[in-house]
């Protein structure tokens, strides 16, 4: 197998982070995936680098998976089921998919990562997650070396969330995904006012229009990793009981948020980082996002230590501010 030892991983991370890898190797087929996970106990393991924050070097062997490929399966006359290899950059499985006249992840265009990684936080934008299109997966068993498949629910989805970062975590490697999407009378989904706004001269808005609006939205309000280091939203949306939103909606307003349950509500991070200060604010290499403080960025040289810093500063600034615990959505190394 070939090994590259000492290699730098800033290419392999949106943050673009220069940290080294002891050991290196990208994988291409499952039965090279089972030789490296045989040969090598302590692995890494790396998809898009596109939710992680490095921090230091890995003394491990990282393994990127490049399983490539995509089939289509049970096509019917409104549907059509796809699954994709876990390597599959996803925003141009979602082109691929848009070019197909297949619709369900639209809302999902430009989202950085690749198709193996979107089920493990369940990707979601503009009104809508991953987990609603997902039939199921497939993961090999880093213990047995067996594949085993995974329905939309065991793999346990919430926000951000699924059974891949909570009870399983580390213990599986998503090799494929199948998804469920329409080929005709395509259930869009336009609510969100922004999108609205975006296609405000088109009457009835195809898959292509609407993915080419979220892609202006995001392009508008988004750093591009390939030019500004980043990983996205760097902390979740918290979710506060309705008592401690109503004090702070006192003081504040303005403060948005969204219907949860009967006895809490999500405030938005980014606003809360935004009425902190820290919009725009950068510390060292490293700073938030001018347009969207639910970001943090890397100028070119940051450590992610440098990043991590700023994250803990947010985290006390809101605590103090607002009595609110922000939760960090990026793996942290
Ligand atoms: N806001 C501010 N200041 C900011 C940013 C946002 O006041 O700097 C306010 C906005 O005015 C708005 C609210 O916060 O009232 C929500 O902002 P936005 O619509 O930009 O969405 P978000 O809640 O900040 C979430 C996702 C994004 C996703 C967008 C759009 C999370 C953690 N983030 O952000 O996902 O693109 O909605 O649907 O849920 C990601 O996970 O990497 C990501 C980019």
């Amino acid at each position: 197998m070939p090994y590259f030892s000492n290699f730098s991983l800033k290419d392999y991370n949106t943050f673009g982070i220069d940290v080294k890898a002891q050991k290196f190797i990208s994988v291409a087929t499952l039965s090279q995936l089972k030789e490296v996970l045989k040969e090598n106990k302590n692995i890494f393991l790396l998809g898009g680098g596109s939710n992680m924050l490095l921090t230091k070097d890995i003394y491990k062997t990282v393994v990127h998976v490049n399983l490539h490929g995509v089939i289509v399966n049970n096509e019917t006359d409104t549907h059509v089921e796809v699954t994709a290899m876990a390597g599959e950059n996803w925003h141009e499985f979602v082109l691929w998919c848009i070019d197909q006249n297949y619709g369900g992840i639209e809302n999902l265009s430009l989202i950085p990562g690749n198709v193996g990684t979107c089920p493990i936080q369940n990707i979601g934008a503009y009104g809508f997650e991953v987990k609603d299109t997902i039939i199921s997966l497939e993961a090999l068993n880093i213990e047995t070396l067996e594949i085993e498949k995974f329905t939309n629910e065991e793999c346990e989805f919430g926000y951000r969330n699924s059974i891949f970062k909570n009870k399983v975590k580390g213990k599986y490697i998503i090799t494929n995904v199948t998804f469920k999407l329409t080929t005709k009378d395509h259930q869009t989904n336009t609510s969100y006012g922004a999108i609205q706004e975006e296609l405000k001269d088109i009457s009835n808005p195809t898959i292509k229009d609407i993915s080419n609006a979220i892609i202006a939205i995001r392009n508008s309000k988004l750093p591009n990793p390939k030019e500004i280091g980043n990983s996205g939203s760097f902390f979740k949306n918290p979710v506060i009981t309705i008592e401690l939103f109503d004090r702070l909606k006192t003081k504040y307003s303005t403060i948005p948020s969204y219907p949860v349950s009967d006895t809490t509500v999500k405030v938005p991070a980014g606003w809360l980082i935004e009425k902190a200060g820290f919009k725009g604010k950068s510390f060292g290499n490293a700073g938030v996002h001018n347009k969207q403080a639910l970001v943090l960025v890397n100028y070119g040289n940051a450590t992610g230590k440098e990043v991590h810093d700023i994250a803990k500063k947010i985290q006390r600034k809101i605590k103090a501010d607002f009595d609110i615990s922000l939760e960090i959505e990026v793996n942290v190394y």
